[in-house]
């Protein structure tokens, strides 16, 4: 008996790991291969820290090093950005972010400088290079329950590690207020990502 009841419990949590991803709503072959991962809340709403970010698709790093503004940037690090995959199918097709798009802007610290721009010389020149992670910024697109905020829910997952579990979504005048204002396209940079400028 004991084998089957193992095999069992194997099969029952790989049902459940695969209940939270959906279909891409598509025809084409190709976006239906795409699993999409959807976003996630507690019972009282606040955004479950988004799983296997990782693995989805690498879009940019804008960097705003301290040098560069008056030694103290808000955010001193890149600002390594991806979307989740099944929606990138999607937006390759439609060339709209469906409901349901994540983005996750994961921040990691250069590695410390040797010169007073804070930049290091490695065996490929002088620059900036990757370090430790440092927290993340992650938006959820759904017109509905985030229609006060242009469509977006904006969420911090601390700015430092580790990275909180969950987050409580947070109001227009501190985030979706500028990504509205100057953002291109969808209240998203697009402008600094050339694989969404399309
Ligand atoms: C003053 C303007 C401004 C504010 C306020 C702001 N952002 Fe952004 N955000 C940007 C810019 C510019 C980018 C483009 C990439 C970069 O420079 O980091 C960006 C990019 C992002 C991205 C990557 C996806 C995209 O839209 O390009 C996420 C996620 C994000 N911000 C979340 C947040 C969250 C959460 C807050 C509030 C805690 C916030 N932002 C507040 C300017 C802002």
């Amino acid at each position: 008996m004991r084998i089957p009841l193992l095999i069992a419990g194997a099969i029952s949590g790989a049902i459940a790991m695969t209940s939270v991803f959906a279909q891409a709503g598509s025809t084409d072959d190709s976006a239906q291969a795409t699993k999409r991962y959807l976003p996630e809340y507690t019972e009282s709403g606040d955004l479950i820290l988004p799983k296997n970010f990782h693995e989805w698709v690498y879009v940019g790093s804008p960097l705003t090093p301290n040098a560069l503004n008056g030694g103290k940037a808000n955010f001193p690090e890149f600002h390594n950005v991806y979307i989740e995959p099944g929606s990138y199918a999607i937006y390759k097709k439609t060339g709209e972010f469906p409901e349901g798009t994540i983005f996750f802007k994961e921040l990691q610290l250069v590695l410390p400088g040797q010169n007073p721009d804070g930049s290091r010389t490695e065996a490929s020149g002088r620059g900036y290079f990757p370090g430790k992670f440092n927290g993340a910024d992650v938006t959820v697109k759904d017109s509905k329950r985030y229609a006060d905020t242009g469509g977006w829910g904006y969420y911090n997952f601390n700015h430092h590690e580790p990275k909180a579990a969950t987050a409580k979504v947070r109001p227009k005048a501190e985030c979706a207020f500028c990504h509205m204002a100057s953002a291109k396209k969808d209240d998203v940079w697009t402008q600094f990502y050339p694989l969404l400028d399309n």
